[in-house]
This record gives C-alpha cells, sequence and structure tokens, in this order.
C-alpha cells in the first residue's frame, strides 16, 4: 500500500513556504491506518521495547495504538504544565527560545527498554530532547520511530539512538 498517498501535503501552513504532511488523511481512512500502524510494529520490534513513549500530541497518536497491538504500556512525553502530580522535565533550545517536555515521575524504570514514536522527524530537537528526558529518569532508550521523516533537515543526525521512520520526503 502507498501510505504516502494518504497524507496530505498542505502549503503555507503554519507559515509561508512551509508544507506541512498532514496525516489527517491516514487517520481517517482505517486500512492504511492500520497499515502504518502495522509497519511501525515491524521496524520497532529489533529494539525490543518494554515499554512505548509517545510525545505529544501527534505522537500519541502514533504510540497508543502501537503499544496496544505489542501489549507494552505506554507513557506521555507532555509540553510543559500538562502532566499532574510529580513531573521531571528537560528543557532545549529552538531556533529562538526555549521549550520544556516533561514526563510524570515513576512513569519509568530505571534500565526499562523505552522507544519513541512521534509523527515526523524535522529538525530532531523535539525527538532528541525526549531522549535526553528519558536518559534523565534512568530510562535506557532502545530507538526511536516515526511515520514521516524530512530527510534534507537532517534531523537524524542529532539522534544517538537507532531510528526507522516509514515515509521520507526529500523537500
Ligand atoms: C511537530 C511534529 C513533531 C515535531 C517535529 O509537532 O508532530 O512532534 O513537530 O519537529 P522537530 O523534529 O523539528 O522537533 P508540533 O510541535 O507541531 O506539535 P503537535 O504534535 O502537538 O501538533
Ligand atoms: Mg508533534
Amino acid at each position: 500500500m502507498d501510505l504516502k498517498a494518504h497524507i496530505r501535503a498542505v502549503p503555507d501552513f503554519p507559515k509561508p513556504g512551509i508544507l506541512f504532511y498532514d496525516i489527517s488523511t491516514l487517520l481517517a481512512h482505517p486500512a492504511a491506518w492500520k497499515e502504518t500502524v502495522d509497519r511501525l510494529a515491524k521496524v520497532i520490534a529489533p529494539f525490543k521495547p518494554d515499554l512505548l513513549a509517545g510525545i505529544e500530541s501527534r505522537g500519541f497518536l502514533t504510540a497508543a495504538p502501537l503499544a496496544l497491538e505489542l501489549g507494552l504500556g505506554f507513557l506521555m512525553v507532555r509540553k510543559k504544565g500538562k502532566l499532574p502530580g510529580p513531573t521531571v522535565p528537560y528543557t532545549y533550545d529552538l531556533e529562538y527560545g526555549t521549550d520544556t517536555v516533561e514526563i510524570q515521575e515513576g512513569a519509568v524504570q530505571p534500565g526499562q527498554r523505552v522507544v519513541i514514536l512521534d509523527d515526523l522527524l524535522a529538525t530532531g530537537g523535539t525527538l532528541s530532547a525526549s531522549v535526553e528526558l528519558l536518559r534523565k529518569v534512568g530510562g535506557e532508550v532502545a530507538g526511536g520511530a516515526c511515520i514521516m521523516e524530512l530527510s534534507f533537515l537532517k534531523g537524524r543526525d542529532k539522534l544517538d539512538i537507532p531510528f526507522e521512520s516509514l515515509l521520507q520526503y526529500d523537500d
């Protein structure tokens, strides 16, 4: 199945000059979405995960069905201030300013093999920050995967974990 055919490219969103790859059309097609989740399950199997992490918000859509399919637990990496109870933050640099991601304390047991999921790898900033956050609490980040990778942004070079993407875009 050609999964790219189920992803809509929207020009000039969210800003002029940006081509936005929208997974809404993929989510709306049950067979294509099932195929996506099945393919992700195959590419992350070699990482031997104990636990999956999804990055807010589109990473939740990616990781939650996969966790269910693989019979694994799922944890949320969220933007600051969204999780109740004690949390662990990690702050990282953006082009202008900083951003912070958080997980709940106790969400990862030391040494657990965590695989991180998101819909898209662009600059790699979000995924690499999530890797650092999971390491900060003693998790062993066994790998990462995304549905789409904007290869021309070379986000992969920012990652020091095994990484897989299903679809690559060169522009
Ligand atoms: C998008 C995308 C990835 C991230 C990739 O999320 O879903 O999470 O950006 O960019 P990067 O590799 O340059 O860090 P966004 O922040 O737009 O939020 P959303 O998932 O809540 O829509
Ligand atoms: Mg996102």
